[in-house]
C-alpha cells in the first residue's frame, strides 16, 4: 500500500510539537508492515536545505499566486515530497507566524496549496501515486475535500492531533481556496460563521483517527470537542484512536552521553545528581521532577504553579524546560527566583530535554486536555515516573499507583483529576511518599521502563486501517 502523508511538520526537519515526531516516525514504523509512505511537506527554508539530491516530479504555473513545484527526495531516511513555493514558504520567522508572533495572514492559502498539491499527486500527477492520502490536523484538512470533489479513486484519512486549531478562514476566501460555495454549510465546511480547514477533513475524509482511544471518546463530548463534537458523533463509525509511539532509537537512556547514560533503575542516581548540578539545584533526598513542554493553556502549567508549595514542602524539586505564553514564562521565572527547589530554563532545547529525562525521577504532565502526549512516554522509557492528569492519551498510557495496582505490581505512575490544583498537589505529595519507599519506587521504575512505548502495536493498527480502506473502496 502506498500512503501519502500530508503535514506541516516532520521531525527532525521542522518541529514545533509532537505532531512532527509522529509524522517523522510513521514512514519507518510502517515499512515493516509493507506500507510505503511518503511525507508531503511545505518547502520551508529548513526543509529545502535538508533535502538531498531530488528530482522535480510536478510543476504548477500558478499555485496560490506563484509558480511552484514538487521535489521528490529524502532526508534522514524519511521519503519526502516537498512543495517548493517561495511565495508561500520562503520566509523568516516560525513556520506559522511572523517575527512578531502573528499568524501569517495567508496561512489558509499556504496550507490549501499543500492540499491542492496532495490532490494533484493523488490524481496521478507524479509517477508515485498513492492508494491513500493521510492528512494531519487542519493543515492537511482540505486534502480529503479536494480529493473527494475530484472523484478520485484514493482513500483518505484525517488524523486529529489537536482539535484546538480549526484552521479558520473568512467565507470570502473560499473561491481563492478553490472551495465550492455550495459546500459552505453546517454539514460541510462552515464552522460557526467561518470556514474551517479541519472541518473539511472531518466531513470529507473516509476515516478519522486521533492519537489515543480516550481522546477519541472525549472528542465526542462538548467539553473536549471544541465545537466539532456533533460532527464527530455523527461520524463515530469512521472514528478510531491509535496511540502514538516514540522513536526507541532517539529516546534510549543507554545511548545518552555520560554521566546521563544507564540501563537499569540503579544507574539513574548518577544522572539525577548531574542534572541537579546542571540546573543549580541543591542535592537532596526528595524526588527531582521535570517538565518539558510548550507553555500554553492546554498544558496546565498554571495549575502546577498553584500546586507547587505543597510539593516543595513535601521535599520535592522541579526543573522546567519550556517556552510559549509570555505570562507563563514570567510566572515560572518568578517561581524559580522565589523557591530554592525550582529551576527553570525558558527556551527550546532538544539535547537538554534528553538530559532531563535521564536525570529526572518524575515527569509532570498536568494537561487540561492531551490528545496523546509524548513526554510521559519518554518518562516511562527513562524511568522518570509520570505524574499525569486523567485525560486523553495520558490516562491511556500510565497505570496509576493505587493500592490495587501496587499490590499487583503493575503501577507505572501517578494519575490525578485534570484541571484541579488540589488533586495535582495531592498527586505530588503522593509522589514524594512513593519516592521515600525504596522497594516500591524501584518496582514502579522497573514497570515503567518495561512498559511498551515503541511504535510496533500502533503501526500495525495504522496498517490494518489502510488495508481496510483499500478493501472497502
Ligand atoms: P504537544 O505536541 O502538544 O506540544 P507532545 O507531548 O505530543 O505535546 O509533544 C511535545 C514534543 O515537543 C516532545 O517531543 C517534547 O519533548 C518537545 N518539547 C516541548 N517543549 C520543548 C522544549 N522547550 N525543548 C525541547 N523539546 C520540547
Ligand atoms: C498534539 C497533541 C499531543 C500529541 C501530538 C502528537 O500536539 O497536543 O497530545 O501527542 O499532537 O500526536
Amino acid at each position: 500500500t502506498r500512503v501519502l502523508s500530508v503535514a506541516s511538520e516532520c521531525a527532525p526537519l521542522v518541529k514545533t510539537g509532537g505532531l512532527a515526531d509522529v509524522v517523522g516516525a510513521l514512514p519507518e514504523a510502517l515499512a515493516a508492515s509493507g506500507v510505503e509512505m511518503r511525507v508531503l511537506l511545505p518547502g520551508y527554508p529548513a526543509v529545502v536545505a535538508a533535502l538531498g539530491a531530488s528530482k522535480t516530479v510536478l510543476t504548477f504555473a500558478d499555485l496560490m499566486g506563484g509558480e511552484a513545484r514538487v521535489e521528490m527526495g529524502e532526508s534522514g531516511g524519511v521519503p519526502l515530497l516537498v512543495l517548493v513555493a517561495p511565495h508561500l514558504y520562503d520566509r523568516s520567522g516560525s513556520i506559522y507566524m511572523d517575527d512578531h508572533g502573528r499568524d501569517w495572514d495567508d496561512n489558509p492559502e499556504r496550507f490549501a496549496a499543500l492540499c491542492l498539491a496532495a490532490a494533484e499527486i493523488a490524481a496521478g500527477g507524479t509517477d508515485w501515486q498513492p492508494d491513500i492520502v493521510h492528512a494531519h490536523d487542519w493543515q492537511g484538512g482540505l486534502a480529503p475535500y479536494y480529493i473527494r470533489k475530484r472523484g478520485l479513486d484514493v482513500g483518505t484519512i484525517v488524523t486529529i492531533h489537536n482539535i484546538a486549531f480549526a484552521g479558520g478562514f473568512d467565507a470570502g476566501r473560499m473561491v481563492r481556496l478553490e472551495i465550492d460555495p455550495a459546500d459552505y454549510h453546517a454539514d460541510g465546511i462552515e464552522f460557526y460563521g467561518r470556514g474551517s480547514a479541519l472541518k473539511a477533513g472531518l466531513a470529507y475524509a473516509d476515516r478519522i483517527t486521533t492519537v489515543s482511544p480516550r481522546y477519541a471518546s472525549e472528542l465526542m463530548t462538548p467539553e473536549f470537542g471544541m465545537g466539532f463534537d456533533g460532527l464527530i458523533r455523527a461520524r463515530a463509525d469512521a472514528l478510531s484512536g491509535i496511540l502514538n509511539g516514540i522513536d526507541m532509537t532517539v529516546w534510549n537512556p543507554a545511548a545518552e552521553p555520560a554521566p546521563f547514560a544507564y540501563r537499569m533503575p540503579r544507574g539513574k542516581p548518577k544522572a539525577t545528581a548531574a542534572l541537579r548540578e546542571e540546573f543549580g539545584l541543591p542535592q537532596s533526598s526528595g524526588p527531582l521532577a521535570v517538565v518539558i513542554s510548550r507553555l500554553s493553556h492546554q498544558k496546565g502549567l498554571d495549575l502546577l504553579l498553584e500546586a507547587l508549595p505543597s510539593y516543595l514542602e513535601a521535599g520535592g524539586q522541579l526543573a522546567l524546560l519550556g517556552s510559549g505564553d509570555p505570562g507563563l514564562e514570567q510566572g515560572w521565572r518568578e517561581a524559580a527566583d522565589r523557591h530554592e527547589g525550582v529551576a527553570v530554563h525558558i527556551g527550546y532545547d532538544e539535547a537538554l530535554s534528553h538530559r532531563m529525562m535521564a536525570g529526572g525521577e518524575a515527569v509532570l504532565v498536568p494537561s487540561r486536555f492531551e490528545p496523546c502526549g509524548l513526554t510521559q512516554l519518554y518518562g516511562l522509557r527513562y524511568g522518570a515516573i509520570p505524574v499525569v492528569a486523567r485525560t486523553g492519551g495520558l490516562a491511556d498510557t500510565v497505570i496509576d499507583a493505587n493500592d490495587a495496582a501496587l499490590k499487583a505490581q503493575v503501577a507505572t505512575g501517578v494519575i490525578h483529576d485534570a484541571n484541579s490544583p488540589d488533586a495535582l498537589a495531592a498527586a505530588l505529595v503522593q509522589l514524594c511518599d512513593l519516592h521515600g519507599r525504596p522497594a516500591i519506587w524501584r518496582q514502579i521504575m522497573r514497570n515503567a521502563m518495561r512498559h511498551p512505548v515503541g511504535w510496533d502495536a500502533s503501526a500495525a493498527q495504522y496498517a490494518r486501517l489502510y488495508a481496510d480502506i483499500v478493501e472497502h473502496a
